[in-house]
């Protein structure tokens, strides 16, 4: 199950997403807003990376006017790695070589079309694994090693 979410400026992308998510037979789960009504975009990350990070979705696509409101909240949840992307590329790597388990799109960035070329390859595309395993280990591990840093606050 993929979690789907967007803010206000996330929201004309939303349609195509969920086209190509039912295009591509993935069932999906819409966590966003339905209104052009401004809204806190560090709450809908932040719920979405949520259920990622609890095993509930396998993984997400947050859409917001640039997709980096989006990923820096889904980021500050233990367990994601959230890619902004507006290039195939990109996309790509980062699921070969991060296992991003979450991408960010900005609907004031890419269009439509681009979107969806990004979101596919992104979908599409499985972790290299190998030594890229260990790097990914190594982030998560500065996430755990700075936690415990800051004491219990
Ligand atoms: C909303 O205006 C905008 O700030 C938000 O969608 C996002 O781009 C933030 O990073």
């Amino acid at each position: 199950m993929i979690a789907l979410s967007n803010d206000h400026a996330g929201l004309t992308l939303k349609g195509d997403m969920a086209a190509l998510l039912e295009e591509m037979g993935l069932p999906w789960k819409d966590l966003g807003v339905n209104s052009p009504e401004s809204v806190d975009y560090p709450i809908l990350g932040r719920r979405a990376a949520e259920g990622v990070a609890s095993g509930e979705y396998e993984r997400g696509i947050l859409l917001c006017g640039t997709g980096v409101g989006m990923a820096l909240s889904a980021n500050k949840v233990r367990g994601i790695r959230c890619v902004v992307c507006s290039d195939c590329y990109t996309a790509k790597l980062s699921r070969l070589h991060n296992d991003a388990n979450i991408l960010a799109l900005g609907a004031r960035v890419v269009g439509p079309d681009l979107a969806r070329m990004i979101a596919r390859i992104w979908l599409e595309t499985p972790f290299e694994g190998g030594r890229h395993a260990r790097r990914v280990e190594m982030i998560m591990n500065i996430e755990r090693d700075s936690s415990r840093a800051a004491g219990p606050g």
